[in-house]
């Protein structure tokens, strides 16, 4: 039997939001393993490919970080009203 990652799931709107980012904190830290691994072994096509995969997963996680932020500085109950007409 495969022993896979543990599932993060979240009970409230913040904790999901903190889920998620710990997942994309764990999936640039691989990401940027791989890339270690593909200089060190020349192979700098698969190494473009994880640079973009690591520049949308930057991005997911400066969003999460942003959606923590203002659910800290306007209050869960604001930030869920904003986000209802989206
Ligand atoms: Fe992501």
């Amino acid at each position: 039997m495969q022993d896979l990652n543990k599932l993060l799931i979240g009970e409230s709107v913040k904790e999901v939001l903190k889920c998620d980012l710990q997942l994309e904190q764990e999936a640039i830290h691989l990401v940027r393993e791989a890339i270690s691994c593909c200089e060190l072994e020349a192979d700098y096509i698969s190494r473009e490919l994880l640079a973009d995969i690591l520049e949308g997963e930057e991005e997911h996680l400066d969003w999460l970080g942003t959606q923590l932020g203002l659910i800290e500085s306007m209050g869960l109950e604001n930030f869920i009203q904003f986000h209802r007409h989206e």
